[in-house]
């Protein structure tokens, strides 16, 4: 594992806070460094002064206490770690995740960082059961977050069943196994994906066929590889995939925000099937039949995501990556597109009628690079997604 891995550790209060003492001793000493930071019900159960001997600097609670915010502010306090990690979590701070508060320095936190998190839940049983746990550990899961336990076992309250907090060992062992996770671990990706909807009036709009499924494989076999991944999707018939941050997304101009909120990232990939026009002005009620030739539609072009991106001056991604679906002359017109849009690597593909690829689950690319061209062999849109990860986490080995 490489030196100097910082985690911020989150507090809740449960009964099972005790056994974050034992965490912070034993993250120490696998030379990660722990900020903690403590709910005012976790202070009921151990004691900030136990907490902060342990961690070798002082638990903070308190979003208003101005000492404290001025040496360092909640919003750089959710951004200093690499991992930001919530033990016990209770199913307060889930439905507090899950819904967006920010009434205290530990929901603050969790709602400002950009930093992967992850929860050790710890709660009754018929709480962890709970239909409003259950959507919520749903939702919080679709968001990206990382969940170790809860584990089956005999609680402090005298049940029995789903709800204890995984012991120190396990939690440091997800904690170690999230670190030393595959050549990307540390690495942001973003990856855009779908299709774009542009609204002609409020029930109307224009899109294509994208299935999204080439983009939601991509973004999973990224994450795969150990990758923070930043998933922009428009509407899509694929399944969002797992161990992402999914940010949904209706037209070019809402994905290009999406993209550039999500920035700075070393790897961009953009596998959506962006619409090259928008309507300009779209009618804000449905229009109406009127006997006549229909509407006259006038068209905005939208910004081009993928070149803006290629083409930043700062903060550019190390690695940009685009697709070109053509439907003739689809290597010289790839190796063009490159160029004009000044991407380090095309992923060309026949999108012609007869070749199935759009809304189908294969793919036959060609890698144009600065390089040349390479051709792969026809494949699924997974294993095309596990070919380019890899090909990625090779030119990241020695980030
Ligand atoms: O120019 P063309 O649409 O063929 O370019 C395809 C590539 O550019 C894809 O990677 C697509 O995701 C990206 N693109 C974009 N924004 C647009 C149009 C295309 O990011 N407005």
């Amino acid at each position: 594992m490489k030196k100097g891995r910082k985690v911020l550790l989150i507090v809740g209060g449960g009964i099972a806070a005790y056994k974050c003492l034992e965490l912070i001793r034993r993250l120490r000493e696998s030379g990660i460094s722990v900020t903690a930071v403590m709910t005012n019900a976790a202070k009921e159960f151990v004691t900030p002064l136990s907490v902060s001997v342990l961690a070798g600097s002082e638990a903070r609670s308190s979003l208003f206490e101005l000492g404290e915010e001025a040496k360092f502010g909640h919003i750089e306090l959710s951004r200093s770690a690499d991992l930001i990690v919530v033990a016990p979590a209770t199913a307060d701070i889930m439905a507090k995740i899950a819904g967006g508060h920010a009434d205290d320095l530990a929901s603050t936190v969790l709602l400002a960082t950009d930093k992967p998190v992850l929860l050790a839940p710890a709660m009754n049983v018929r709480m962890w059961e709970h239909a409003s746990t259950r959507r919520n550990f749903a939702t919080l899961k679709e968001d990206g977050i990382r969940f170790v336990g809860p584990v089956d076992g005999e609680m402090a309250c005298g049940e029995f069943g789903p709800g204890r907090m995984s012991e120190p060992a396990e939690i440091l062992a997800a904690i170690l196994q999230f670190f030393e996770s595959g050549p990307l671990a540390g690495v942001h990706a973003v990856v855009t994906s779908g299709t774009t909807r542009e609204p002609i009036d409020p029930i109307r709009y224009l899109a294509n066929r994208s299935s999204g499924r080439q983009g939601a494989a991509i973004a999973e076999a990224l994450a795969a590889q150990g990758a923070d991944v930043s998933f922009v999707t428009g509407p899509a018939a694929a399944e969002t995939p797992n161990g992402v941050r999914t940010i949904q997304v209706e037209t070019a101009l809402e994905m290009r925000d999406a993209v550039f909120h999500a920035l700075p990232a070393e790897v961009a990939v953009f596998a959506a099937a962006v619409a090259d026009w928008r309507v300009r002005n779209p009618s804000a009620s449905k229009i109406k039949k009127d006997g006549g030739t229909g509407p006259r539609l006038e068209f905005a072009e939208n910004p081009d995501i993928l070149a803006e991106v290629a083409q930043l001056q700062a903060d550019r991604p190390r690695l940009v990556v685009g697709f070109a679906a053509e439907t003739g002359d689809l290597i010289d017109n790839a190796v063009k597109k490159r160029k004009r849009k000044g991407c380090d690597w095309i992923l060309a593909n026949d999108v012609s009628p007869g070749t199935g690829v759009m809304g189908g689950c294969r793919n036959e690319i060609t890698l144009i690079s600065e390089r040349g061209t390479e051709t792969w062999p026809e494949m699924s849109k997974r294993d095309v997604a596990e070919r380019l990860a890899m090909r990625i986490a090779a030119q990241f080995g020695d980030h």
